[in-house]
């Protein structure tokens, strides 16, 4: 064991901060012997001095940016956002020659390759484990295990409030407001909930997966992105009946030269693991090609779960040298080239709320043919007189933008009732 310890400063005492002080003083004997060396608490900071932790402050400033500027060998920062004084005290802590560990996928995801220029120039390290997936130790699988075959595809559920509210919505039936407001005050769901149910957040994942996978920038701009509010309880039955469960993912895969990123509801079937990720847990599917296709699931979020992959990091940090911070060295990442997904096909699943009149579905047969989308099977279920009848086809194998083209002239008509809805359905 080395004589030198390696002196922690920890900006952000919440949930993940308190968590890694908790296991730091639970466990940091063992934690020392992993690291080779005794790992010391020597500074915190957070907004309120007076809030009662059930901890003791250690070197308590009410600035964080003095962490960067003290003696600590690692700044730990999870206060989170992706600009203020998360960036600034990044920034600040690299420069200085600090490592940096950090849990904050939005600053990550913005700045990433920026950040770890700067961190490969100052001979530190940064690392950002609890940003995915919370305690599945995703990125350093991908960074350092699924590394000697080219990654074909990542899929993961990587947003547990929209898993969680899906679930529900399947076991009971409610409508995804009902849900969302329990959820919320069951503490699952952020007060204002839009990052999470609109996709930004697992958008924010994806792009840190991305470039691990495929030795990219991380590029959140390239990623389409499309959230869960619009999905019904009849959605997710119809779904159960055709043998699928509807889940929120996050897609990058490889198409040609380019890499496709995506976040959209996808029908995923039952049978398989992604299928089974229920509640507030995350799922990711790496299919590593010739080296085969890998399932990790378990929580991804929380104070026990993002704290250990934090813990890992400083461990890490503390024991090895300067590992390059998307595996390769920042300034040989490429700039990731977007690829147009919606040549490629499959068959998906559409919803129309139209008027019960003759000849409406002639008019949506009309449209289908004319952008070439041909069907397979089709529902439509009798409502109250007067009441909008819902429609459900699931198409053949068809390009996503002929499946575009078709509801855009549907919902177009005036007896189309609400925006249709259209959600892909997942081969494997
Ligand atoms: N929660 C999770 O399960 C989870 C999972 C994965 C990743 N993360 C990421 O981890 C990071 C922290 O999340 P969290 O859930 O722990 O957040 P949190 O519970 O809201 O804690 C944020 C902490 O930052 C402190 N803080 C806020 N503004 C500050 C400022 N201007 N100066 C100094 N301190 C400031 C707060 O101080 P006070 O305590 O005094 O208010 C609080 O201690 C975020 O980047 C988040 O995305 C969280």
């Amino acid at each position: 064991m080395s004589s030198k310890p390696f002196k922690i400063a920890i900006a952000g005492l919440g949930t993940v901060g308190g968590g890694v002080v908790r296991a730091l003083s639970a466990h940091g004997a063992e934690l020392s012997q992993r690291a080779g060396r005794a790992l010391t608490l020597t500074g915190v900071s957070a907004r309120d001095p007076k809030k009662d932790r059930g901890f003791e402050l250690v070197g308590w400033t009410a600035d964080p940016l003095e962490l960067a500027r003290g003696d600590a060998d690692v700044v730990v920062e999870l206060i989170g956002g992706e600009e203020g004084i998360a960036r600034d005290l990044v920034t600040q802590a690299l420069k200085n020659g600090k490592h940096v560990v950090t849990a904050n996928k939005a600053l990550l995801a913005k700045h990433g390759s920026e950040l770890a220029e700067l961190a490969e120039a100052h001979g530190v390290t940064l690392k950002f484990e609890a940003a995915a997936a919370g305690g599945i130790p995703i990125l350093k699988s991908l960074r350092e295990g699924l590394i000697a075959q080219p990654v074909a595809a990542v899929r993961g559920i990587l947003n547990g409030t929209c898993n969680y509210i899906l679930t529900e919505m399947e076991i009971t039936g409610r409508p995804f407001a009902a849900v969302l407001k329990e959820a919320q005050a069951l503490g699952y769901a952020e007060a204002d909930p839009t990052l999470d149910v609109g996709g930004g957040d697992t958008a924010h994942k994806l792009a840190l997966l991305s470039s691990l996978a495929f030795g990219t920038r991380p590029d959140l701009d390239s990623i389409a992105v499309e959230g869960i509010a619009h999905i019904t309880p009849d959605d997710i039955a119809y779904a159960r009946e055709f043998g699928f469960r509807i889940k929120l993912l996050g897609v990058t895969r490889r198409i040609g030269d380019g890499i496709e990123q995506t976040v959209h509801p996808a029908m995923v079937r039952q049978r398989s693991p992604l299928a089974n990720v229920n509640g507030a847990l995350n799922g990711v599917m790496v299919d590593a090609g010739a080296a085969g296709s890998y399932f990790f699931s378990g929580p991804g979020a929380g104070e026990a779960p993002t704290a250990s992959a934090v813990i890992a990091d400083i461990v890490e940090a503390a024991s090895g040298g300067p590992a390059p911070v998307f595996g390769q060295p920042a300034s040989e990442l490429q700039k990731l080239t977007p690829a147009d997904g919606k040549a490629a096909v499959a068959p998906w699943y559409m919803r129309f709320e139209v008027l019960d009149e003759p000849g409406v579905l002639a008019q949506i047969a009309t449209h289908l043919a004319e952008a070439g989308v041909s069907i397979e099977s089709m529902i439509q279920r009798g409502r109250a007189p007067g009441e909008p009848v819902a429609i459900v086809m699931i198409t053949h194998e068809t390009a996503q933008a002929a499946v575009e083209r078709a509801l855009k002239a549907i919902a177009a008509s005036d007896k189309v009732r609400s925006r249709p809805c259209m959600i892909p359905m997942e081969a494997a």
